[in-house]
């Protein structure tokens, strides 16, 4: 991080990101959870501290932090709603790059549930969580910049678009996540979408493309 010699462009600017894939609690030893690595959320938080802002990580993760960046720890998709919309406030930039669950089981079982004697299949009956990029879109002030990612396996423009209208972000930083491309991986590729521009991004590791998708932020907020 230190290798880059940017100027601290995002100086008195405070950035809220979230990061990592939520797990929605089964049975005291089961989770629904899913394959993101957390490191492109976590690669923003750091890459946003060393540009000069006050940062806030709301994380499913344990990754290197630097010590400006400020810890939020949460597991499920309801504990990261309610850390977000505590933060957000107090933030000018929201990213929202957490692989949130879209269903959570609608009741959690306080025992283990056992095999039954007379049953070889299991209905786990799944309700939907909020979305918290769309309630933060709807929240946002003229001057907050509120950003998300778009997972993709197909249709990865036309899917993206569709997502900053309905969520009113401002970005919406779409990957595609084909054959598993974007999770759990060292490099991403992604395209930036605004109501305006389109642009798509060099295949880079996730640091370095933090740094970029930072730059264009901290650009398009100060026009
Ligand atoms: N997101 C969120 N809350 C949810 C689901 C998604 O805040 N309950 C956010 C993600 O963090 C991401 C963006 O919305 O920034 C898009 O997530 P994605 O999974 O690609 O889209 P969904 O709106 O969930 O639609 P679908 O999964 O059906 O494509
Ligand atoms: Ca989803």
């Amino acid at each position: 991080i230190n290798s880059f010699k940017q100027d601290k462009i995002l100086t008195g600017k405070r950035v809220l990101v979230s990061a990592g894939g939520t797990s929605e609690v089964i049975d005291p030893v089961r989770l629904l959870t899913n394959r993101s690595s957390g490191k492109m959320g976590t690669s923003l938080a750091n890459a946003a501290a060393a540009l000069g802002a006050a940062v806030t990580l709301v994380t499913t993760k344990d990754l290197p932090t630097l010590p400006a960046v400020k810890i939020d720890h949460v597991s499920s998709a309801q504990e990261m709603a309610t850390a977000m919309a505590n933060h957000f406030q107090q933030a000018d930039i929201i990213i929202m790059a957490a692989a949130v669950a879209d269903f959570r089981p609608e009741h959690t079982s306080n025992q283990k549930i056992k095999k039954q004697d007379n049953s070889t299949t299991l209905d786990l009956h799944l309700v939907q969580n909020t979305d918290i990029l769309a309630k933060l879109g709807q929240k946002k002030n003229a001057s907050q910049y509120v950003a998300g990612f778009a997972a993709e396996t197909t249709n990865l423009v036309a899917n993206a678009k569709t997502k900053l209208a309905h969520k009113n972000a401002d970005l919406i930083i779409a990957n595609s996540v084909d054959n598993g491309r974007g999770f759990d991986q060292p490099n991403n590729k992604v395209t930036l979408l605004t109501n305006s521009k389109q642009i798509e991004l060099a295949d880079q590791d996730k640091l370095t493309l933090a740094f970029e998708i930072l730059t264009f932020i901290q650009q398009e907020q100060s026009k």
